[in-house]
Formats: C-alpha cells, sequence, structure tokens
C-alpha cells in the first residue's frame, strides 16, 4: 500500500497535507525519513508522522439493509450514498463489498477490509447472492431451466453461471445467482423478455440480511458472518 494512503486512512489529514508532511520529511518509515510521495509500504511497516507512530483504525466489518434512492458509491452528485446511512468516522474508507443498483433494496456489506472485501466479490469465488423480486410479466414454467442452463445476456460473450429460480407467485420469484454482473437479475429477465420491477437483495453467501434491521439501519458482522468468508 502507498504511504500517503495508509496515512489518509488512519488520520484525518487530506493527500496534500501528507504530502507537505512528506516533504518537510515528517513522515518515517521504520526509522527512515519518506519523502516520495509516491512511496510504498509492507503490511507490518511502521510509519510515524511528526514522531507519532500511526496505528491503524480498527477494521470494521457491516451490514446495511439499503433503502431504494441510495447510490452504492462513495460519492455521487444527484443521489445520497449508502455512505451518508452510517454515522462513523472515517466512513469513506469503507468499501462496499457488491453493489446494488439506485432501486434495488436489500443486504449491502462494507468494510475497510480490502482482502476480505476481494473475497466476496472475486468472480472466481462464484459466491451465491439470494434475491427476492416482482416481474412485470408472469414468469413462465420454463424459465427456471433456462436460468439453470445460463442464458446469454446482452453484449456478453458467455452465457450466465447456472442460476437457481424458485417462483414464489406467478409475478414473484427467489433467485440464487452465483456472478455480480451489472445489472445481473434485471438483463437475466429482460434476455428471457420479462422486467424485473423490484429487486431485494437477502444473503451473500450464508450471510442473510437481519431481519431486526429496518431499511437505511446498519450493524456490525457477528465474528462467525465475517469468518464465513474467510476459507
Ligand atoms: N442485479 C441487478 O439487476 N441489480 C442489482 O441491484 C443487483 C443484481
Amino acid at each position: 500500500m502507498r504511504i500517503d494512503k495508509f496515512i489518509g486512512n488512519n488520520t484525518d489529514l487530506s493527500r496534500t497535507q501528507i504530502h507537505a508532511a512528506m516533504k518537510r520529511g515528517e513522515v518515517k518509515c521504520n526509522g527512515e525519513r519518506v519523502s516520495k510521495t509516491n512511496a510504498s509500504m509492507q503490511p507490518d511497516d511502521i510509519i510515524e508522522l511528526d514522531n507519532t507512530v500511526i496505528k491503524p483504525l480498527n477494521i470494521r466489518y457491516l451490514m446495511l439493509h439499503k433503502p431504494a434512492g441510495y447510490v452504492c458509491a462513495n460519492s455521487d452528485s444527484e443521489h445520497p450514498t449508502v455512505l451518508d446511512l452510517l454515522d462513523l468516522p472515517h466512513k469513506h474508507n469503507l468499501q462496499i463489498a457488491g453493489r446494488l443498483d439506485l432501486d434495488t433494496t436489500g443486504l449491502v456489506l462494507l468494510t475497510d477490509d480490502g482482502q476480505w472485501n476481494h473475497r466476496v466479490t472475486a468472480p472466481r469465488k462464484a459466491c451465491t447472492k439470494r434475491y427476492r423480486l416482482i416481474t412485470a410479466d408472469p414468469i413462465g414454467e420454463d424459465i427456471a431451466a433456462a436460468f439453470a442452463a445460463g442464458v446469454l445476456l446482452h453484449g456478453e460473450q458467455k452465457p450466465t453461471l447456472p442460476a437457481l429460480l424458485r417462483l414464489t407467485g406467478s409475478h414473484q420469484a427467489l433467485l440464487e445467482i452465483q456472478e455480480g454482473k451489472y445489472h445481473q437479475v434485471k438483463r437475466m429477465f429482460a434476455a428471457v423478455g420479462n422486467r424485473v420491477i423490484s429487486l431485494h437483495r437477502e444473503s451473500i453467501g450464508s450471510i442473510e440480511l437481519d431481519s431486526e434491521l429496518e431499511p437505511g439501519k446498519y450493524r456490525p458482522l457477528t465474528p462467525s458472518e465475517i469468518a464465513s468468508f474467510c476459507g
């Protein structure tokens, strides 16, 4: 990691203030002055600013019940972001482990731990996400078989990975997918001539959205929820 990013993540200083401190010789890595603003560090290196060791802030793991109308991004010029729902310091350090569309509701995971985020979101891990959805038109009986076989999404070269569709009504279903392509669920239904009009994420891997969490509320993950992505 770059030293300026490490200091930025763990203090209130801006990038400009950090670079100025580096140029003034106030930043040290393992006791050696670092003046190059793009210098990097190893995870165990000791970084000092003005002779004070910078301690990494606690790493956080959160689940949020995302309401509609919030963007899964760090900033947005048009809409509030999921970070606006958090009353936490240094919340811009948090990474969103699997984004939802503006109008999609449900489970969003956030963390400062980049490696954990990678384990949740890396396509190679094929982590299962379960969605509850409502469609504009009735869902044909043959659609479950089509999704199990994989459908070709508009603009893609390869079909989707096998997905599990369980009908819960003529226009309602639960869908489990192992990928996280852009607008994936909406595009899967578009590929079979239907349209998703309501989408809610219930789970990611074995982490279920807590039924006690009202829309807009969040809580820390439990140790076993965190550990479920540490295998
Ligand atoms: N698939 C979508 O189409 N939208 C989402 O927000 C999540 C999955």
